[in-house]
């Protein structure tokens, strides 16, 4: 049985105090709605500098924390980065990988998206694993060629057992941040058509049982009919999450 997942991607956005700030505010706004025993799951993404501040300020909430990115490796010369173990050393169990912003700016490749998945897995992470075509892809009629390879070459690899660890993203890269979102019959169809390709390489518990969150523009006014179909299971949000009645509008939606 699959539950709500809501789930905030804040992005290289607000320094420690308003990270702090801003995760005070949703546990405040939300606080008596018993989200586990209504089937929803928070999550909030914060940059790193404010990761293990913002742990500490929803240690008593049932809102949970993810990291955006790690990289692979476990330790060393890589500077800049941060490990998976790092990561759960500050109280983080989920991590975003494969996000298109990580990949069309940052080069993160399917080789690269791989590993990393690989690295959150044997580090006991639990994993939202973004996907998403071009407007260019989309246009061309190649959308559902891009999602499946994009699962295929990050992630199919996994047992059926690694695969409960992983929550997948549908993003449409044209539908990011501008404004535009894909409707419900064009995200209902992608989600169902990711569902029959883990259905294919694993089976059929496995399909059912997998989280697809819709992610790109979502908003209070679009949230309804997004949750309202049967194959999209919550929303990975980016803008409308930096609010905090913004964002907690869109979980009473999901509630
Ligand atoms: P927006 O909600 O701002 O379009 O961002 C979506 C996203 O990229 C979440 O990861």
């Amino acid at each position: 049985m699959r539950h709500t997942i809501i789930a905030g991607n804040w992005k290289m956005n607000l320094d420690l105090e308003e990270s702090i700030e801003l995760a005070k505010s949703i546990s405040k706004n939300i606080e008596n709605k018993e989200l586990n025993s209504n089937n929803v799951k928070v999550i909030v993404s914060p940059n790193l500098i404010a990761l293990s501040s913002v742990v500490n300020e929803l240690k008593n909430t049932e809102i949970q924390v993810s990291s955006q990115n790690i990289y692979h490796k476990e330790s060393g010369a890589y500077t800049g980065e941060v490990s998976a173990k790092m990561v759960k050393s500050a109280g983080v169990n989920t991590v975003i990988i494969g996000h298109s912003e990580r990949r069309a700016i940052f080069g993160d490749s399917d080789q690269e998206v791989k590993s990393k998945v690989n690295s959150a897995i044997s580090n006991g992470m639990d994993i939202i694993f973004c996907i998403g075509e071009t407007l260019e892809q989309r246009k061309s009629k190649k959308e559902f060629d891009i999602i499946k390879a994009q699962l295929e070459q990050g992630l199919l690899h996994l047992s059926t057992e690694q695969m409960k660890s992983i929550v997948i993203a549908y993003e449409p890269v044209w539908a990011i941040g501008t404004g535009e979102t894909a409707s419900d019959s064009q995200a209902q169809e992608m989600h169902k058509y990711i569902r029959t390709v883990i259905k294919d390489s694993y089976n059929e518990k496995t399909s059912e049982n997998t989280h697809i969150l819709y992610g790109g523009s979502v908003k209070p006014s679009n949230a309804k009919g997004l949750f309202a179909c049967s194959d999209i299971d919550g929303a990975l949000i980016g803008g409308a999450s930096l609010k905090a009645d913004v964002f907690c509008e869109i979980i009473n939606i999901a509630l």
